[in-house]
This record gives structure tokens, C-alpha cells and sequence, in this order.
């Protein structure tokens, strides 16, 4: 049985764990895909780091770009990272040199999916990307084949592991921000640089990524609005869970009259729904058929062990012949979908405001929200305030428009007796 010989490109978090997943099951891999599947190279930047990885006879390979031309290589494995450099390099190399492709790189394909889908048409071979969306669920795969007879309205979900852990232990545990990040990051659930998960633009190329294969469109990474969870305080969280929410980092894309809307931001979902119990590292993704209804997948979303599943599981299918078009459909069959403004979306609103405890300050808050057509569901205000120091105010809205709202935020920010910046975090309808 001939192999199918891999070249495994980076040895950090997921290539280290790629490696020892093809070396522990060894047996039941060849089992499934018919045929062994041998690491015959690897490289990653420093040949002198420790490595405890069973690298067997691979050679090692000092220019991972030589992985994509080698006479001995069938598969290229790019787990380096980064949307331009040296894994958009070796990618569109091993394409070019009819290389079948499998990454973990959420930032490349949002930035260049549609792109490389046609390369790897041209050439005849996969380009797999199942680890590069949620981890270790096949969620790209369910929605490719498992769900193929139905068209999608929405999908959405908690696809950032380090931020789902962050708030996760933040709410807990009443622990500060910065010593959960740094947990999160010595897992290995961290990105290279970790402003990518707290500022949303991780789950933002996921989520490109995702909207790409449930609607078969060309991934418009430039159309997703983002927003991260710098800004979620300890009394959001805790104002939340009083209200019957908690906060979560969501990617949403649904399609609606005015085009797609692709969202990343915190939200407050209720608390009996199943996605405000997906808590650590946990990703969840919930899609919305026409002839199915709603699917949950739930599962790691994150670390060396979960994203190595996703990328073995490419390997096999390579192995065994099962190549798809990445996007769902044939490159050229893939829409430009119109991208829906964010000014019109419609939902409900969360604000915390810091305000003057004095008579009035109530009255002018209301009075705006009043002109811009804004109706509150609900207001909660605890205690009084010593001397200058003011107090939270905590206002729900109905559903408001999203350019309405902003307007109104930026005049109630103006008032003298609003002490901070008002907060805001949109309320999900799930
Ligand atoms: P990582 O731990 O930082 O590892 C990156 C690897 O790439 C290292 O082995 C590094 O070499 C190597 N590398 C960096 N620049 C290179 C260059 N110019 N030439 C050759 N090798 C280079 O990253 P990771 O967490 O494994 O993530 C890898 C990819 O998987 C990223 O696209 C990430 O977004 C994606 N991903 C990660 C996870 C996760 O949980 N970590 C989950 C899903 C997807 P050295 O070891 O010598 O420094
Ligand atoms: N940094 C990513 C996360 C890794 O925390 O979810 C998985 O893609």
C-alpha cells in the first residue's frame, strides 16, 4: 500500500500535536483511510528547539518552502500561521506544484479563500482547511455534506476558545482579565499575537471562513463588523447574570433582505439557551437549515489535541480519495453576496451608564432614547451614591435599530452627568 507522504510545515501548539496524533494511531488511521499516512518531512523555525515529538525518520527541512517542490511529499500540512509570510508562501507554492494542502490558518483563508479554492481546482487537488474554523468540530464538514440538501439562514456561534475561556473564568471565578489570558495562552489556545482573540478578529476570520461554506460565497473577511471583549467589565457580567444572561463572544452570519451580515462582538445570550452553558475553551456553532431547522455542535475549540483531530481527520480523506471543493461548490459557482450595514441591524441593547446620583439624570437619558425612538424594557440602579463618585445605571432596551442607538449613545455620553463612556453589548435573540 503506497502512504500518503506528509509534510508537516510548523512544530508548535498544532503541528507538535498533528505528528503525535499520526503516530499514536498509527493503526486505526490506515484502517480508515485504506493506505498508511507517513510524516516524511517537517521544518518550523529553529532546528535547535527541544521538541518531545516522535519525528520518527522525517527529515528535517530548513526552508519549509523546499516541502512544497519535494519529489517525496504528496501533502503539505501548513500549521505556521499568519495571512501573508511564510505559510501564504508555502501554500500557494504547493499549490502551484500540484501539492494537495491542509491548514489550520483561519487568517489566510479569510484573507485569501476564494482565491486559493481556485488554485487548488486548477491544480486538482484538495485545499482542507477543517481545523481552521472551531477546532476540533467538524462543523465545515457537517455543513459541506452532512447538511448539503438544505440552504442556511443563519449560523453563528462561540468560535474564540481563549476569549470563552476568559469570560468563562472571569464570571466564575471573579479573576482579573490579564491572569486568564495568560492561562489561556500557556494552553497553546492563544494566537500567536493574542489581540487577534481578545479583539474579535480571530473569531472574525472564522467566521468569514464559515459564512464561506454555508451560503457558498466568496469569504469577505472586509465585511465582518468586530468587535472584542476588552471592554466586558466584571459588573457587566455580573449585571448580565441578574438580568438572565451571560456574556459570550459571538460570530453571527445571516442572510437577510439587505445581503449577509457577519457580526463578531460580546453578547448577552439568555441563560436558558444551550449556548450560554458552553463555557472553557469550548466552541459551539448552531446552524440553521430549511429542511433540517437548528443543528448544535459543541466540542473543543482550541489546543493541540482538538485541532489536530480536525487536521488528521483532512488527511484521511486525502488518503482515501475524498476531495470536495473546499467552499462547498466549484470556485466559480462561488456568489458575491452584498454585505448587509450594520447601521441596520435590528436587536435588543444592554447599556451601562455611570452617572451623577441627583434628580433629573434619569429624565434626560430617557428624554434622548425618547427622540431617537428607543423604548426601554427595563432599568437597574442599586444603592446611592457617596459624595461625586456616582453610580451604575443599567438600562434594556426593546429593539432598536443599531444607527439609532449609536446616535443616541454618542449624545448620552455628552451629558454632564454621565460620568464614563456609556457601555453597550447587544442582546441576542437566539
Ligand atoms: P505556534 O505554536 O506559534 O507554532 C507555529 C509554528 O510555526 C512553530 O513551530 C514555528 O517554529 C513555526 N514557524 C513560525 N514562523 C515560521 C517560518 N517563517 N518558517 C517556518 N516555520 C515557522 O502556533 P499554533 O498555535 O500551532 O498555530 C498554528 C496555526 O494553527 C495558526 O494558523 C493558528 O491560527 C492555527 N490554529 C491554532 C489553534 C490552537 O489551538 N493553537 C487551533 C486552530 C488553529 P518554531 O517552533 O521553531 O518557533
Ligand atoms: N486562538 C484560537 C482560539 C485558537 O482561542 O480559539 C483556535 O483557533
Amino acid at each position: 500500500m503506497q502512504p500518503l507522504r506528509i509534510a508537516v510545515a510548523g512544530l508548535g501548539t498544532v503541528g507538535a500535536g498533528v505528528v503525535k496524533l499520526l503516530h499514536d494511531q498509527a493503526d486505526i488511521l490506515t484502517a480508515r483511510a485504506g493506505r498508511p499516512l507517513k510524516v516524511v518531512a517537517v521544518g518550523a523555525r529553529s532546528k535547535k528547539k527541544k521538541r518531545k515529538i516522535p519525528l520518527g525518520r522525517a527529515r528535517w527541512e530548513s526552508d519549509v518552502l523546499n516541502l512544497a517542490t519535494a519529489a517525496d511529499v504528496d501533502v503539505v500540512v501548513e500549521v505556521i500561521g499568519g495571512s501573508e509570510g511564510a505559510a501564504s508562501d508555502l501554500v500557494h507554492a504547493a499549490l502551484s506544484a500540484g501539492k494537495h494542502v491542509v491548514t489550520a490558518n483561519k487568517a489566510l483563508l479569510a484573507h485569501h479563500g476564494a482565491d486559493l479554492a481556485r488554485r487548488a481546482e486548477r491544480a486538482g487537488v484538495a485545499l482542507a482547511f477543517e481545523a481552521a474554523v472551531a477546532g476540533g468540530i467538524p462543523v465545515l464538514k457537517a455543513l459541506r455534506e452532512g447538511l448539503a440538501g438544505n440552504r442556511f439562514s443563519r449560523v453563528y456561534g462561540i468560535l474564540n476558545g481563549t476569549c470563552n475561556y476568559i469570560l468563562s473564568e472571569m464570571r466564575a471565578t471573579g479573576r482579573a482579565f490579564g491572569d486568564v489570558l495568560a492561562e489561556a495562552q500557556a494552553h497553546g489556545y492563544a494566537e500567536a499575537d493574542p489581540s487577534f482573540d481578545i479583539d474579535g478578529v480571530d473569531a472574525a476570520h472564522k467566521l468569514a471562513v464559515l459564512a464561506g461554506v454555508a451560503f457558498n460565497c466568496v469569504v469577505n473577511f472586509k465585511a465582518v463588523h468586530v468587535e472584542g471583549i476588552r471592554h466586558v467589565s466584571a459588573a457587566d457580567i455580573a449585571f448580565a447574570g441578574e438580568l438572565g444572561f451571560r456574556i459570550k463572544l459571538l460570530a453571527l452570519a445571516s442572510l437577510g433582505p439587505n445581503g449577509l451580515e457577519q457580526r463578531v462582538h460580546p453578547c448577552l445570550v439568555p441563560i436558558d439557551t444551550p449556548i450560554a452553558h458552553v463555557d472553557g475553551v469550548f466552541n459551539a456553532v448552531v446552524s440553521e437549515g430549511d429542511f433540517v431547522g437548528r443543528n448544535v455542535f459543541e466540542g473543543r475549540g482550541a489546543g493541540a489535541g482538538p485541532t489536530a483531530s480536525a487536521v488528521v481527520a483532512d488527511l484521511v480523506d486525502i488518503a482515501a480519495g475524498r476531495i470536495a471543493p473546499p467552499f462547498g461548490v466549484p470556485a466559480n459557482a462561488l456568489v458575491k453576496l452584498p454585505a448587509a450595514p450594520m447601521r441596520d441591524h435590528v436587536g435588543r441593547y444592554y447599556i451601562r451608564l455611570h452617572v451623577q446620583d441627583r434628580p433629573g439624570v434619569i429624565a434626560d437619558l430617557t428624554a434622548i432614547l425618547r427622540d431617537e425612538k428607543i423604548s426601554i424594557e427595563s432599568m437597574l440602579q442599586h444603592g446611592r451614591a457617596k459624595g461625586d463618585e456616582g453610580v451604575p445605571v443599567v438600562l434594556v432596551s426593546h429593539e432598536a435599530r443599531e444607527a439609532s442607538m449609536s446616535h443616541a449613545l454618542s449624545r448620552i455620553g455628552r451629558l454632564r452627568a454621565v460620568i464614563e463612556s456609556p457601555r453597550m453589548i447587544r442582546i441576542e435573540a437566539l
